[in-house]
Parts: structure tokens; sequence; C-alpha cells
């Protein structure tokens, strides 16, 4: 097999979370930790039909070399998110000036290790250089720098990147309407295909995704990705899948996941599990550990229900790392791994998931 397919997920709407590590103050060791003994997810999640197991990563973290050692497992994950370095702020920090350094970090450690790499985003909201939210561009000059800095970004790493996730990340309001960002109030919905067509051009092979979070579930904010899928199709814009972030809450995973995963199927896309942690109200228990466990295994199970869904990528696999506790006060332990990288319940519920 190919070490390295390709995954780009290009206008991820992709809410790439903000990294920002705070690690909880609880010590872990009280609590019940995983059991199981499996050669690793991704070999599980390959075992089952798909394509990876993954997970997302930032460049400060790599100095931790346990953490690394858990992270260069290929058995363990089969593909990797560049949690912040691909991002516009990141690479195109002044206008026609890029900056790959970080995400071919991130590149060159998915490379060694045989991992696919997701690209993370082209077009998002957040982290955008002031040069362009605030630069007073006409519809003309702002669809340029669209293009610009989709093709210039998605061709850098034309092969390597599966999907161009977030080629657009997070268009759209929790109430369906779109974000008035500054790509909206200059251009309306003009930079959408506008990225998607510059990204495809770039690299014929990947995979262009449009990353939400929010859409897990049926309501206003669902149904407007479906309607611009839709539009998108018949306008004859390349469009392959959507990313559903998955950040979820302990004991309230959507109950409606599997027929909201199958409306969107029945729009003609694929889909990933892009972002997926499942957060609690600190401080932990055994039993939102017990559901946090159930919760995760009832995300994979939703997967694996489809042959569109082709793979899961968590936000990060350790607690120390979570960029819940920085973005949700009083909220954390969202992830498979504790603050210390010892497995918790949560792992046990993706093994499970996976076994189907
Ligand atoms: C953009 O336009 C506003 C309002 O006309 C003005 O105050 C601002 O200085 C302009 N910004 C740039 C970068 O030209
Ligand atoms: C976009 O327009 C809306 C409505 O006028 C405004 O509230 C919002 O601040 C604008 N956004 C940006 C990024 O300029």
């Amino acid at each position: 097999m190919k070490a390295f397919t390709r995954l780009l997920t290009l206008v991820s709407l992709c809410a790439a979370a903000v990294a920002s590590p705070t690690p909880s103050a609880a010590a872990t060791s009280a609590f019940p930790t995983a059991t199981s003994v499996v050669s690793g997810l991704h070999a599980l999640a390959k075992a089952a039909g798909k394509l990876y197991f993954g997970t997302a990563t930032d460049n400060p973290e790599l100095t931790d070399t346990p953490y690394v050692a858990i992270l260069d497992d290929n058995m363990m994950f089969g593909q990797i998110t560049a949690a912040n370095s691909m991002k516009w702020d990141a690479t195109e920090p002044e206008q026609g000036v890029f900056t790959f350094d970080q995400g071919d970090v991130i590149r060159n450690l998915a490379q060694g290790n045989g991992q696919l790499l997701r690209g993370h985003n082209c077009v998002w909201h957040e982290q955008l250089p002031d040069w362009v939210a605030f630069g007073n561009f006409t519809f003309d000059e702002l669809i340029s720098i669209v293009e610009n800095h989709c093709g210039t970004l998605v061709g850098h790493y034309t092969g390597q990147i599966l999907d161009a996730d977030k080629i657009r990340a997070e268009p759209f309001n929790d109430d369906g309407t779109f974000q008035e960002d500054v790509f909206f109030n200059t251009t309306g919905t003009a930079y959408i295909p506008a990225a998607l067509n510059a990204a495809r051009a770039a690299d014929a092979n990947a995979k262009l995704y449009i990353n939400e979070f929010n859409i897990e579930f049926a309501g206003p904010k669902a149904t407007a990705l479906q309607n611009l899928i839709t539009q998108l199709k018949a306008d004859g814009v390349p469009i392959d899948g959507v990313g559903f972030q998955s950040h979820f809450i302990v004991g309230e995973v959507p109950g409606d996941l599997v027929q909201n995963f199958q409306s969107f199927v029945d729009l003609g896309v694929e889909f990933a599990i892009t972002e997926l942690d499942v957060r609690m109200t600190l401080p932990e228990t055994d039993e939102l550990l017990a559901q946090q466990k159930q919760d995760y295994e009832t995300v994979i199970n939703a997967c694996l229900a489809f042959t569109e869904c082709v793979g899961v990528t968590i936000w990060d696999f350790t607690d120390k790392f979570s960029w819940v506790p920085g973005a949700f006060p009083s909220q954390g332990a969202a992830c498979p791994w504790d603050d210390n990288l010892v497995r918790k319940p949560a792992f046990d519920g993706i093994v499970t998931g996976f076994q189907g």
C-alpha cells in the first residue's frame, strides 16, 4: 500500500481548534484505565475497512519525547492533522509571502512515519492575518487572494495531502446563516467555489472537504451545509466530502448521528470525523469516564455504519495537549489518553467501536 495516500480537506470549515494546551491539575492515576490489549487503533480501523484512525498534533508538542513516541506509532495513528501550522496566519502572514516551515515539520513527521496527512485549512475566519481581515479588498481582489492562497497551499503539499480539509472551515453560524466574515462580506459565497476550484487545480487528486461543527445533528446548520453542497454540485464545483468535527460533550452525542450522516451521504459526498473529542465538566469521575467510553464507542460505531465514512481523527490524543480547557473554562478530560499519557476507558470505547 502506498504509505502516503492523498487526503486533502480543502475547504474545511474546520475549526481548527486553537490549540491552547492547559494540562488539568487532576492526577488520573486514581481513575480506571484502559484494559484493551491491541496493536493499535489505526490497525483496528484498517481491519474495519477504514482508511485511517488519526490524531491532530501541533509543533510545540513535538519536544515532548514520550508524547512523540506514541504519535510516531503508525499502528496507533495512521493519519495526522496539523492543528495550527497550515492555517492562513502560519502560511501567508504577509500578502504573497508564504512560509511552510512549520507545516513541513508536520508533513515530514507523517511522511517519516508512513502516516497520511490531512490538510488544515485553507479558508477560515479565525487565525486570519490582519492584512486579509482588514485589507478593504474589492470583490475581485479578495477572490484572487483566496485563489492564490488555496492554490499555493494545496500546491505546496500536492500529492502529500489526502484531504484538503477545510478548504473552507466553518462557513456557517449555528442558525444556518453564513458567517459574516471578511470573505462573505466582500464576495458573498463566491469565495467558496473560488477556493475549491483553486484547490482542485493545484492538486487534482486531493479530496476537497468542507469542515464544520454542530452539523452532527439535524438542524438549520446541517441543512444549510446540505443546501450548499447541493448548490456546489449543481454548479459543477468540486466538493468531495464533509468533515464532521465532532467536538462532543459527555452524555450528549447526538441521538440522530447516524440518520444525519445518512442525509449527507445521500447528497453523494464521503465524510470523515475530523476533530473528535468528548469533553466533560471537571472534575473527572468514574461515572463520567464510563459514559465517555460509551460515547467514543457510539461515534466509532456510527462511522462503521457507512462505507462513505473514510476515517476518524481525534483532536489530539492526550488531555495534556487538548484545546478544550483553553476554550471551555472548567471543562476538559476530553481525550482518550490522560495528562500522563495513560490510556483511559475511552480508549477501550474506541477499540470496542472498531471491533463492531
Ligand atoms: C479600510 O476602510 C476603513 C473605512 O473606510 C478605513 O478606516 C481603514 O483605514 C481602511 N483600512 C485599510 C487597511 O486601508
Ligand atoms: C460583516 O458585515 C456584518 C454586517 O454588516 C458586520 O456586522 C460584520 O462585522 C462584518 N464582518 C467583518 C469581518 O467585517
